[in-house]
Order: C-alpha cells, then structure tokens, then sequence
C-alpha cells in the first residue's frame, strides 16, 4: 500500500525554485538589496523551501506572529507554537520597502534565495520570550538567541535558488520529499520518529524500542542544527548512531536521516513543533520523553506531555507516544520506567548530562547500563 500522510495543511510545501523562475531570479538578483542570514535562519530557509515547515511558504507576518504567541495557531486555525521569524536592525529597516524583493545570503557570500517583502513590523522581545519561552530570562539560550536580534521582524514568502553547501552528513541529508519516497518504498504505513540531540543513551534507546514494537520503522531523526555550546557536536553523535544501528538495531526497521533546524529550547512548544515537523516528513507517531527540548529547570518534566491537550489532535494529526521517565534499574535487571518498576531510585542508574561530560573528560567510561560500550568509546575517544 502506498504511504500517503498529508503534510501539515494537507499539502507539503516547495518553495525551491526550478526551471525558468529560477533562471529570471537569477538574472534579477544582481539588482536586489542584499540579506545576510544566520545560521538559524539559513537553517529555517531549508526548512520552508523542503517542505520541513509545511503550511509555511516563508517567514510568518504580524498577523500570524500574534496568532502564533497567543493561541498557538496560524490565522488559518492549524497549530503552531513557535514563529519562524527573520530579523533585521532599524538601521537595515528604513532601506527597506514593503512590496520588494531580497536576494538572501550566506556570511560566506553564497546566494540562497529571495524574499518576497510583504511585511516589516516591530515586536516585544520580552512578550515573545515570555509567551514562547515562558521565561525572559536571558541564560536560557532560546532567549539570549531572541534578544541578540534586531528590532523588525521581515515576512513574506521566500524561494530558495541554491541548495544550501552543506560539508557534512550528506548521506543523511533527505527533504521531507525524499523521506516519504522511501517510507513509500518500504512499504511503511506506520512511522514513528525520534527528535535528539544527543548520542542515544539506553533510555532513548528503550523508548524507540518499545515504540518499533507498535509501527513499520523508526525515523531517527537527529537535529544537526545549531545547539547550545555544551551539547554534544553532530559530528560526534552521528558517529554514535552509527555504530548504535550497525549492533543493536534491525538494519531494515530504521532510516537514519538529519534535521537540519536549531535547538530553539522551547520545552513544550518546541515539541508541538517537532511533531509538525515529523509529520511533514511523513512520520505517522512522535516520540515524547521526559523534559523534552528542556534546558535547566525552566519546563516541568511531563509539561511537553500535557501541552498536546490543549491541541485537536485531529488537526494535529500525528500520534504523540509519550513516555515516562526510563533508566536502568538493576533490581529489575533491565530498562524500566516510572510506569514498569516498584524498585527505589537507589536501585536506578541515573547519570545528569554534567556527570556524564565530568566521567568523559576525566577518561572514565560511563557504565553500560547508562549507555552503550560502543557509544561510550566513541564519546571518549571524541572529549
Ligand atoms: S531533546 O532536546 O531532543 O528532547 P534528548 O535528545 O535528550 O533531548 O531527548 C530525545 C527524546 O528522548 C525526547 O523526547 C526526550 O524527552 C526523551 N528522553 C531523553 N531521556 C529520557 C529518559 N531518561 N526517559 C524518558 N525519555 C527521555
């Protein structure tokens, strides 16, 4: 049976331009005024132009922005939880005119596309860090990233002329397109996906695997993005899921593949968020663990469950799997969970991120019951 799962609004959105549009934007863009995009709008320009972002055809204006802080829904009633924004400083703003068109750069001098300037608006930092962060405080990295911002956000719709030069995972690179082609050819119908950013630890472990036990396939699905400085570097991790997949996973079960997007650190919003996105890639199941794109303390344990309440889910349309804490519990002699385990927490494994990076810079292997030997071997030989 053909695997057909509608994308975010019923269609996935391609803004990549092809054939003769892209040649005569090529041959205006000369006499565009210049944009220098970061690394996170870079990353948010891949996202629309594939499809990864569906309903989305560009960066979300005024109208949609206030939709999104206070209803957590476009103007057209589909959920979305975080605005996908691109900004600029006042002094860039008044050389700019609503009704014309951008040409979109990299730092490295790379033409990626053009914005179609529909709308230039003011907006409040702080409201936006309150309402999507549910903090203004500036350690948390979702918030410094805002307030680092200039002052106007730009929307229009966008077209992307050039592919954006990865170095990196090209193997592992799919547009949503792609993913569902081969789900397609695999002839999945169920399709769970995995959000990390992190090398997969036994937990993680255990909870894909619970999930592969109720779908066709697990797509891993890695954010490649930018993440906060102390996380683990892609580089390393995708050499983790490798030999993770090579020992311990059914090779015909699981499609590795990369998100290109940044860690926003948005807790509960960010999880709606993934989900969309997985969706667009086909995916008919999300997984959601404990703290899920948590930082610090700022997001309750299960609040990335409890957000989904407030969703329909026949508009939402992918199957949140939420799962309780899990660990190794030694009394039980395998993985458990809050829901499967009577045992104490003397009897669990539980190892914080900072201990980890601690064992890992002192030489010491993190136990097995805590992550795999040949995950670990790859951490220490990469601290
Ligand atoms: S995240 O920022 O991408 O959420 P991470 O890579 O650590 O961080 O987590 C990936 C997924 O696994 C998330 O859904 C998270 O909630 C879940 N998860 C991580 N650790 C555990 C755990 N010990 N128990 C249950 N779920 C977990």
């Amino acid at each position: 049976m053909q695997h057909n799962i509608p994308a975010h609004g019923g269609k996935l959105i391609d803004r990549i331009a092809k054939g003769q549009e892209r040649a005569s934007l090529l041959e205006k863009i000369p006499s565009m005024k210049r944009l220098i995009l970061n690394r996170r709008e870079i990353a948010d320009l891949e996202m629309i132009a594939t499809g990864a972002f569906s309903p989305l055809e560009g960066y979300v204006n005024s109208k949609d922005y206030e939709s999104i802080l206070h209803r957590m829904h476009l103007v057209n009633g589909l959920p979305w939880t975080i605005p996908i924004t691109l900004s600029i400083n006042k002094e860039h703003k008044d050389k700019l005119k609503e009704g014309e068109n951008l040409a979109l750069y990299s730092i490295d001098g790379d033409c990626l596309g053009v914005l179609f300037l529909e709308e230039i608006y003011p907006y409040d930092k702080k409201r936006e860090a309150l309402q999507v962060y549910k903090t203004d405080d500036e350690k948390h990295p979702g918030v410094a990233a805002l307030y680092q911002q200039g002052d106007y956000y730009l929307a229009g719709k966008v077209l992307l002329i050039n592919r954006v030069k990865h170095q990196d995972f090209l193997k592992y690179r799919l547009d949503p397109k792609e993913t569902r082609i081969l789900f397609s050819a695999k002839g999945w119908q169920r399709i769970v996906a995995f959000q990390t950013r992190n090398p997969v630890h036994r937990a993680h472990e255990y909870i894909q695997k619970c999930a592969m036990e109720i779908v066709d396939g697990l797509l891993l699905h890695p954010l490649v993005g930018e993440t906060k400085s102390d996380d683990i570097p892609a580089s390393t991790r995708m050499k983790c899921y490798e030999v993770l997949l090579e020992n311990y996973y059914p090779s015909d079960r699981v499609v590795l593949s990369v998100m290109p997007a940044n860690m926003r650190y948005a807790g509960p919003k960010e999880a709606i968020m993934h989900s969309i996105i997985r969706k667009n890639y086909g995916c008919t199941h999300f997984i959601v663990g404990r703290d899920h794109a948590g930082v610090g303390n700022y997001y309750g344990t299960f609040d990335a469950h409890y957000i989904f309440n407030e969703f329909d889910p026949k508009t939402l349309a992918i199957t949140p799997l939420f799962f309780d804490y899990t660990f190794f519990c030694k009394k039980c002699g395998g993985m458990a969970s809050t829901k499967t385990c009577p045992h104490t927490k003397e009897d669990h494994v539980f190892l914080s991120g900072t201990k980890v990076r601690e064992m890992l810079s002192k030489g010491q292997t993190p136990p097995p019951e805590f992550t795999r030997y040949e995950v670990a071997k790859i951490l220490m030989e990469n601290t």
